[in-house]
């Protein structure tokens, strides 16, 4: 059997930045792609979702933190620091401890899920919680980053680009080629960026050798109270129930507009309703538990195939940024927001089976 050993040891010879250093890895990626028969009848194209709840910490950004930690170890760092909406706190925390230095993490202030507020506080992080959105703690990390001896591992750090390209890769590994389409939410955009710099090096665009024939086109969602690039301005007061990408102004909106636009792609907008109801659709008819931000990719292609531009018989990839146990609450919703509770029963066969409707 192959064990996987961490995507900077699987793609050492795709990360020549990573040459060198001692590397610091939970084994991240290697993450399923799964076909998705429901979705795929819904829009008539062969749909496959890949599962980035999956990773160490239940999130993509373990494939960045991987590169990130493992580049400060190489220059000596004893300190990382990023600002968060919750799971890329989980994720340096994590890999900042598996490596010995310490973690500081800037999250705002009742705006993160408990399960990734948790993560952060179990690894040991100092955690702040700020007076201020995800933007106001990002901008607070750089001067802090700018000033103090303390290594900034948001995906405004190269290496985390680099460590998230690997998931392109691994799609690619899989289908044999890119996929016609590719579906991700979009929050600070260092996600879309990283996928679209994978891809792009794996079709040989870039010099390296040419795995797939082809690129996809890069369909990015944003939630509707929080899409700066989709409105084109950045918004003050960013407002999602998805709140892993509550965000007003997006660090790589740059380069999410030049994957958009070079690969032919498009950003646009899910609401929180269309969030909630591909969140339910995931769980409920996939099998897949997802937290309600990751479910964006998925309302998005929805939201496509009712305006028709999706193409019959093509190949789409979702990737579903982040695990369902992070953010459990909204599963224990109806889709009008009622309470569900569980039935109770006492220790007898007959009301137990009453209860679960089984004929006799
Ligand atoms: N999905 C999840 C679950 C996320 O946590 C994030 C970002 C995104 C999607 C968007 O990815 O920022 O690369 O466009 N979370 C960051 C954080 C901001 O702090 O955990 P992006």
């Amino acid at each position: 059997a192959h064990l996987w050993r961490g995507v900077i040891r699987e793609y050492a010879d795709r990360l020549p930045m990573l040459a060198g250093a001692p590397i610091v890895t939970l084994g991240e990626g290697g993450t399923p792609l799964i076909p998705a028969e429901h979705l795929s009848e819904l829009v008539g194209a062969q749909v496959h979702v890949k599962f980035e709840g999956l990773n160490p910490t239940g999130s993509f950004k373990d494939r960045g933190m991987t590169a990130a930690i493992s580049m400060a170890a190489k220059a000596g760092a004893k300190a990382v620091i990023c600002a968060s909406t919750g799971n890329t706190s989980a994720s340096a925390a994590a890999y900042a401890t598996k490596a010995g230095m310490t973690c500081g993490v800037l999250v705002p202030d009742g705006k993160i899920a408990m399960g990734k507020l948790s993560q952060a506080i179990a690894h040991g992080a100092e955690l702040l919680q700020v007076a201020g959105n995800f933007d106001d703690c990002l901008t607070l990390a750089r001067k802090l980053a700018e000033s103090y001896p303390v290594e900034l591992v948001n995906s405004v750090n190269p290496a985390r680009i680099e460590g998230q390209k690997t998931a392109a890769f691994e799609v690619v590994d899989v289908l044999g080629d890119a996929p016609d389409i590719h579906c991700l939410p979009v929050g600070n955009a260092g996600n879309i960026t990283a996928y679209w710099k994978g891809y792009r090096e794996y079709a040989g665009v870039t010099g390296e050798p040419a795995v797939a024939t082809r690129t996809p086109a890069m369909w990015g969602f944003q939630a509707a109270g929080a899409a700066p690039i989709v409105r084109g301005h950045p918004i003050d007061e960013p407002d999602t129930i998805a709140t892993a990408i509550r965000i007003g102004n997006p660090a790589s909106w740059k380069q999410a507009e030049q994957a958009r636009d070079d690969s032919g792609g498009l950003i646009d907008m899910v609401t929180d309703e269309q969030i909630l109801a591909a969140h339910r659709l995931l769980s409920s008819r996939e099998g897949i538990f997802v937290e309600p931000g990751s479910a964006a990719s998925v309302a998005g292609l929805l939201l496509m195939h009712e305006r028709g531009a999706v193409p019959a018989g093509a190949t789409v990839v979702c990737t579903v940024t982040g695990h369902g146990l992070k953010d459990p609450s909204w599963a224990l919703k109806t889709a009008d927001g009622a309470d569900i509770q569980p039935t109770k029963v006492s220790v007898d066969a007959v009301s137990a089976a009453a209860a679960l409707r089984l004929e006799g």
